[in-house]
């Protein structure tokens, strides 16, 4: 007879990754399962887990074999469609909430919005906002629309190429993304919890700056007077994307780092002429 505890023992994971995958397998919380860990598991359940521990000691990210992901406060649907939403990118959402604050009814754009993370994030915190969202993934899209909607957030969604996908008019406050910015022949690409997130969540297939040189250059014709763009980036490619979006027509050209002090966004403001 399986029970908790003696799977958790013999599956070779880390106590807090079997714990987690059992709380998933099971559908309990773990205070249930500290109760209950010697209770017997039905041959399915153990079955189950013990597929899910191979696939995790295989290297698959603990969200695609729970299907969730948390990012600002929220439960996150991911799969294998998607990239899994970064506590980096938060950052992106507190930028884009300081940019429209005090502003009424902010239009914002969300371009790759994956998961909806980002969108769907800031429209919760401003539901009086009108959030735009884009992605060429169909099943990006998907994904991003059941999150919105069980998250009851109010964001309007397009399937397509960068500002393509959108209708031809409309301004925006705010455009927002975490567009793929790693070039093709980084090895990060073939390591790590990268080798299972969508090829084109990650890199534009060239030197990693033509998806921010495409939403950099663009924004400007999609921009409101002094609206401001923010773009998320590598770690090296800081001083790239300040001088696109210099020589594209913003000022006010500012980086911010991440939680490990990386400069990793960095934005600016439409210049007025
Ligand atoms: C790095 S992921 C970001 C996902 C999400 N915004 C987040 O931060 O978790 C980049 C997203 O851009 C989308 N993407 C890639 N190329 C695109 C294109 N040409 N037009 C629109 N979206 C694109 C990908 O499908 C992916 O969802």
């Amino acid at each position: 007879m399986q029970t908790a505890q003696l799977l958790a023992q013999i599956c070779g994971l880390p106590r807090l990754e079997a714990r987690m995958l059992l709380e998933h397998v099971l559908q309990r919380s773990r205070e249930w399962l500290l109760a209950h860990d010697t209770d017997p598991v039905s041959a399915e359940q153990a079955a189950s887990f013990l597929t899910l521990a191979a696939q995790r000691r295989q290297g698959t990210p603990m969200a695609y074999l729970v299907g969730v992901r948390e990012f600002m406060g929220h439960r996150f649907e991911v799969s294998p469609d998607v990239l899994i939403p970064r506590p980096e990118t938060e950052l992106l959402v507190e930028l884009v909430l300081k940019s429209c604050r005090g502003m009424q009814h902010p239009r914002i754009l969300d371009l790759g919005t994956g998961s909806g993370a980002i969108a769907v994030s800031v429209a919760l915190e401003r539901p009086d906002a009108m959030v735009v969202a884009s992605d060429q993934s169909v099943a990006a899209i998907a994904m991003a629309q059941r999150n919105a909607h069980a998250l009851g957030a109010k964001v309007q969604f397009w399937q397509g190429n960068w500002y393509e996908a959108l209708p031809s008019e409309g301004q925006f406050d705010v455009i927002v993304s975490n567009p793929p910015y790693i070039a093709a022949t980084d090895a990060h690409l073939t390591q790590g919890d990268l080798r299972f997130e969508p090829k084109d969540a990650l890199t534009e297939h060239g030197d990693g700056l033509g998806a921010l040189r495409i939403i950099a250059t663009g924004a400007v014709s999609r921009l409101a007077q002094t609206g401001a763009v923010w773009l998320e980036h590598g770690f090296e490619q800081a001083s790239d994307v300040a001088q696109i979006l210099e020589s594209s027509g913003f000022e006010n050209v500012q980086t911010f780092p991440d939680l490990a002090g990386l400069p990793r966004v960095t934005g600016g403001t439409l210049r007025n002429l």
